[in-house]
C-alpha cells in the first residue's frame, strides 16, 4: 500500500514540475544583451544574442515597458540594429530538428532608443523568404511578428534587411517547437504560415496569456485588445474552471477554451481588417461548450462568412453533441482565401434554445517558400569567398538580399584562381572582383545571361575575336577580314571614369568592320583596342596553346610584343548569331567600369 501510494505521488511530482522542464527545445533570444542568460517571471530562460549573429550594434531602451505584456520586459530592453544599408543581417537560430515543426517570434520594441524619432520601416526574411514589413508607428508599442514552419535545414535564419527609414532593428527572438500533429498542413514546408490573428475571445484583462499557460508559447491576444468591430448587441462573456479537453489538432491553450463570448438574439457578429489581405490563409476557431446545459437546453448554430468557401454552407455545430460537453473542437480551412475585411457571423439555428458562442481563433496568411539560389551558384561563390571569415556569411548568397560583401570582392586580398562555377552563376547579374590577387584562366561567361557588370581581376585580359567564318583557328588564321578586338582589364593604369554617354556597342551606326580594321572608329573607346590579325597569331605563337574553351570557341594563351600576358578568345560560330551574342558579351565587358555594385538577380 505504503509502495504505490509513494511511486503514485512521485508520478504527480513528476506531472507538477513538467511546466518547467516543458520549455525543451525552447530558444529565447534576447537580442542586443550583453550580460548572461537570465529566466523570466514566466520560467523562460532567455540568452543572449552573440551567439546568433556577428553583425550589427546594441543599444539600451530607456523605458522597456512597452506593450502590457510586463513579463516580457527584460528581454525588450535591449535591441540590436544594424545600418540601414541594402544588405541583410542574419541570426541563425537553432539547433532544430529536421522536420519538424516549430513557432518562430520576433519581437520589436523602438523606444527612439536612436533619438531619431525616425520610425523605423524594414523587411524581415524566413531564409530566403521575404516574412513581413515591420513598420513602426508607435515607438512604445511592442510589435510582432510569428510564423509557423517545417524546419528543412538544422537551423533557421531570420533576416533583417532593406531598411527604407530608419535602421534595421529587433528586440527579441524565439523559436519554440510545436507538439506532433500541430498545424499539420500538407502544404507545409512549400509554404509558412505568418500568423494574422490569434485571439481569446472573452478575455478578462487585456494582458496576453502564453507559456506556461500555453504549452508552445503562443500569444493568444484579448479581444479586448484586439481590434474586433460590430460585436452585436447583447453579447456576454462566460467562464468556467473545470478542465476543457483541448487535446485536438492545433491544441489550444485550456484557459483560452474555459472563456467565450455567447451572442445575443441576433447572434455573434465580428468584422477583422486584416492587413495584407487578400490572401489564403489557414483559419480555425475554437468552440467548447463550457456551460453546463439542462435537458431541455440546446445550443445549435452555424456560420457565415464574407468568402467564396462553401464547405460550412448549411453545417449546424452543436457542440455538446458533435464533440461533447467540455471538450474543445475546432472546425476551420487549410486554404481559404480572406479578403481584406472579413466579416464572421455565427447565427442561432432554430432547433436551439441558446445563443451561439465563440472560445478563440487563429488566422495564418499561406506565404510561400522561395526557393533559394542554385547549388553551383552558392558553390562558386563559397569557393571564391573561401577565407571570407564563414561568421560573415550565413544564409543565401543571393536572396532575398545579396551578400553584404557581394558588393566588395574588390580589394579583398582574394586569392587562388577564378573558380570557373562562376561561370554557371546564372541568377549572378553583376561581378566585380578587382583588386585582388586571382589568377588563372577567365571562366566561360556566356551562360551568364543576366550578368550585366563585370570588373576582373587585375593582370586578366579579355581578348574576343569573332570570326566572319565558322571553322575555327585555321579557318580563322586565314580569314584576314575578320574583326579583332583586344580589351584590356586592368586596374593598374586607371582612369577617368568612362563617359556614360557612350552608345551600346551594337548601337553605334556605320559601325564596319573596314572602318575598325582601317583605325578610323574605335568601338571600344579607351577601353579596349582593335588588333589586326597578324598581331594575334604571332602574341600566340598561331593559337598553340589552349587553355579553356568558352561559350563560342577556344580560348588561347598569348603574350604581346610588350611582354603583357593575354588570353585570346576565338569565337567559331556562325556569323550572324554568333556576332550577336560576340557583341553581348564585349558591352558585358565594356561596361566594368561603371559600376560598383554587386546585384543577385
Ligand atoms: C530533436 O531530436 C533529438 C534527437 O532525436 C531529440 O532528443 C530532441 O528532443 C528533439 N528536439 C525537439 C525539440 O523535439
Ligand atoms: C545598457 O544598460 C546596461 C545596464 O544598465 C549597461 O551595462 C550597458 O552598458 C548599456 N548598453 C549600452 C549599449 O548602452
Ligand atoms: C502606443 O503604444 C502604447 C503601448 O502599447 C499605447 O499605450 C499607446 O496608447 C499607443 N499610442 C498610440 C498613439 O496609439
Ligand atoms: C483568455 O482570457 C481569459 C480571461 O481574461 C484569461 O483568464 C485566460 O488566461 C486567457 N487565455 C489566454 C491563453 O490568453
Ligand atoms: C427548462 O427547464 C427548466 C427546469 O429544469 C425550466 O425552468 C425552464 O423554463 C425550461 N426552459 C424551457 C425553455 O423550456
Ligand atoms: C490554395 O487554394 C488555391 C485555390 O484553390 C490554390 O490555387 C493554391 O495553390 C492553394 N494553396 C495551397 C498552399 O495549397
Ligand atoms: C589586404 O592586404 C593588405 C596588405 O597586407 C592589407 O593592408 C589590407 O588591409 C588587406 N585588405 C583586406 C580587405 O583584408
Amino acid at each position: 500500500m505504503a509502495f504505490i501510494f509513494v511511486a503514485g505521488l512521485s508520478i504527480l511530482l513528476m506531472l507538477c514540475s513538467q511546466p518547467a522542464d516543458a520549455q525543451e527545445g525552447f530558444i529565447s533570444i534576447d537580442c542586443g544583451e550583453i550580460g548572461s542568460q537570465y529566466t523570466d517571471a514566466r520560467g523562460i530562460t532567455w540568452v543572449p544574442d552573440s551567439d546568433y549573429i556577428y553583425s550589427g550594434m546594441v543599444e539600451n531602451v530607456s523605458t522597456g515597458l512597452g506593450g502590457s505584456d510586463s513579463s516580457n520586459s527584460r528581454s525588450l530592453q535591449t535591441l540590436r540594429y544594424f545600418s540601414s544599408d541594402d544588405q541583410k543581417h542574419c541570426y541563425t537560430v537553432g539547433p532544430v530538428n529536421v522536420s519538424m515543426r516549430y513557432l518562430m517570434r520576433a519581437s520589436f520594441l523602438y523606444e527612439n532608443y536612436d533619438g531619431a524619432d525616425t520610425f523605423p520601416s524594414f523587411q524581415i526574411s524566413l531564409g530566403t523568404s521575404p516574412w513581413a514589413t515591420v513598420n513602426i508607428i508607435n515607438a512604445s508599442a511592442v510589435y510582432v511578428e510569428e510564423l509557423v514552419a517545417v524546419a528543412t535545414d538544422t537551423s533557421f535564419l531570420v533576416c533583417l534587411y532593406k531598411g527604407s527609414t530608419g535602421n534595421p532593428f529587433i528586440s527579441s527572438l524565439e523559436l519554440r517547437p510545436l507538439a506532433a500533429g500541430m498545424y499539420s498542413v500538407p502544404y507545409l514546408g512549400q509554404f509558412f504560415l505568418r500568423k494574422t490573428a490569434r485571439i481569446n475571445f472573452s478575455a478578462l484583462s487585456a494582458d496576453a496569456v502564453r507559456f506556461p499557460d500555453d504549452h508552445v508559447d503562443r500569444i493568444w491576444t484579448s479581444d479586448l485588445v484586439y481590434p474586433l468591430q460590430d460585436e452585436a448587441p447583447g453579447t456576454h462573456k462566460i467562464n468556467t474552471t473545470p478542465s476543457v479537453d483541448v487535446t485536438i489538432t492545433d491544441h489550444p491553450s485550456m484557459s483560452v477554451m474555459q472563456t467565450a463570448v455567447v451572442g445575443g438574439s441576433s447572434g455573434l457578429s465580428y468584422r477583422l481588417n486584416l492587413e495584407g489581405y487578400p490572401a489564403p490563409c489557414y483559419a480555425v476557431i475554437y468552440f467548447a461548450e463550457i456551460e453546463v446545459l439542462r435537458p431541455n437546453q440546446t445550443r445549435a448554430f452555424f456560420f457565415q462568412a464574407n468568402i467564396k468557401d462553401s464547405t460550412f454552407d448549411g453545417a449546424v455545430l452543436n457542440l455538446a453533441r458533435d464533440a461533447g460537453p467540455f471538450k474543445a473542437f475546432e472546425p476551420g480551412y487549410i486554404n481559404v482565401t480572406f479578403p481584406a475585411v472579413v466579416t464572421i457571423q455565427l447565427l442561432e439555428d432554430k432547433s436551439s434554445t441558446l445563443p451561439p458562442l465563440i472560445n478563440a481563433l487563429e488566422i495564418y496568411q499561406i506565404m510561400p517558400n522561395v526557393a533559394g539560389t542554385f547549388e553551383d551558384d552558392v558553390t562558386a561563390l563559397s569557393t571564391l569567398i573561401h577565407q571570407l571569415p564563414p561568421s560573415e556569411v550565413p544564409g543565401d548568397p543571393c536572396l532575398p538580399e545579396p551578400w553584404a560583401f557581394l558588393t566588395k570582392l574588390s580589394s579583398r586580398n582574394l586569392t587562388g584562381s577564378i573558380p570557373s562555377d562562376i561561370g554557371r552563376m546564372t541568377r549572378l547579374v553583376d561581378l566585380w572582383l578587382d583588386n585582388n590577387q586571382l589568377t588563372g584562366n577567365i571562366p566561360d561567361l556566356s551562360q551568364l545571361s543576366s550578368l550585366r557588370t563585370l570588373q576582373q581581376p587585375v593582370n586578366m585580359f579579355y581578348l574576343a575575336v569573332p570570326a566572319d567564318v565558322s571553322g575555327g583557328v585555321v579557318a580563322l588564321g586565314g580569314a584576314l577580314l575578320a574583326l579583332l578586338l583586344w580589351m584590356k582589364l586592368r586596374k593598374k593604369k586607371k582612369k577617368a571614369p568612362r563617359e556614360p554617354s557612350r552608345l551600346p556597342f551594337h548601337e553605334q551606326p556605320s559601325l564596319t568592320t573596314s572602318d575598325i580594321l582601317a583605325g578610323d572608329v574605335n568601338p571600344l573607346g579607351d577601353g579596349g583596342r582593335v588588333f589586326r590579325l597578324e598581331e594575334l597569331v604571332e602574341a600566340t605563337d598561331n593559337f598553340n596553346k589552349q587553355i579553356g574553351s568558352g561559350g563560342f570557341g577556344p580560348v588561347y594563351y598569348g603574350r604581346l610584343a610588350d611582354g603583357e600576358e593575354i588570353a585570346v578568345k576565338v569565337m567559331s560560330a556562325s556569323s550572324t548569331q554568333g556576332g550577336r551574342e560576340f557583341y553581348n558579351e564585349v558591352e558585358k565587358l565594356l561596361m566594368f567600369r561603371d559600376f560598383h555594385c554587386c546585384i543577385c538577380g
